[in-house]
């Protein structure tokens, strides 16, 4: 048969399997490249302030992604449990994305007004102060850290080059609107953020 000769010659094979896969690429991938739906940012969605963009950066150094995914999937057990589930356009200013995969800690694509600051800061300082049962390991050194804001102008400057709509204002003001705030203070505010532009009863 002439399946025997593919089979056979390893050469062939892998001549046919890059045919194959490269198909499949350009059918599933390709057009996503030029969907609205996943390229445009969702109605009202505005990126992080300067605040927000450190606590971002915090959440990425503390490797909090390693425990939280931040991607509701469309099933019915999740969306009852976290609210609407992700879409696309939530995530386009996100450079890199954190949707993460990992989940020893819940989803936190839409914990943002769930608790409240102060829920959040003791719950960051020691997590068994307010869930005993806590295995989240505690952040209290982000209460004494205080932030420069050395760098936040020019990493705005760069999320713009990639697309994120910073106004010369924001980079303007970008360094004075950290300085002095807590490593705490900034990730709280990334956190309240998550996932409230789309809002939807829990
Ligand atoms: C070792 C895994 C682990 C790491 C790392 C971790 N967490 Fe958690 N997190 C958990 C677990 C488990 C829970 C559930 C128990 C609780 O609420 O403390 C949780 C709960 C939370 C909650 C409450 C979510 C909800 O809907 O009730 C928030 C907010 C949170 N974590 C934020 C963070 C942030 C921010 C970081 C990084 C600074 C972080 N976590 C790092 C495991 C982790």
């Amino acid at each position: 048969m002439n399946h025997d000769i593919v089979e056979k010659n390893i050469g062939l094979m892998i001549v046919g399997i890059v045919i194959a896969i490269s198909f499949g690429g350009l059918v599933e991938i390709v057009p996503l490249f030029f969907q609205d739906e996943t390229t445009q940012p969702v109605a009202g969605l505005k990126p992080n302030n300067a605040l927000q963009l450190e606590g971002r950066d915090i959440y990425i150094r503390e490797g909090c992604v390693g425990c939280h995914s931040q991607m509701i999937r469309p099933f019915r057990a999740e969306t009852e449990r976290y609210g609407h589930y992700s879409v696309a356009g939530e995530s386009v200013y996100d450079h890199p994305f954190l949707w993460g995969s990992k989940r020893t800690g819940p989803d936190l694509a839409r914990v943002g007004q769930r608790y409240s600051d102060d829920w959040h800061r003791v719950h960051l300082i020691n997590p068994r102060d307010v869930v005993p049962a806590s295995i989240m390991p505690a952040y209290p050194f982000l209460a004494e850290n205080k932030l420069t804001g050395k760098y936040t102008a020019a990493k705005m400057k760069a999320l713009r080059i990639v697309g994120v709509p910073y106004t010369d204002e924001d980079i303007a003001g970008a360094a004075d609107a950290v300085r002095g705030k807590t490593e705490l203070d900034a990730i709280v505010a990334y956190l309240q953020n998550l996932g409230t532009v789309i809002t939807q009863k829990r």
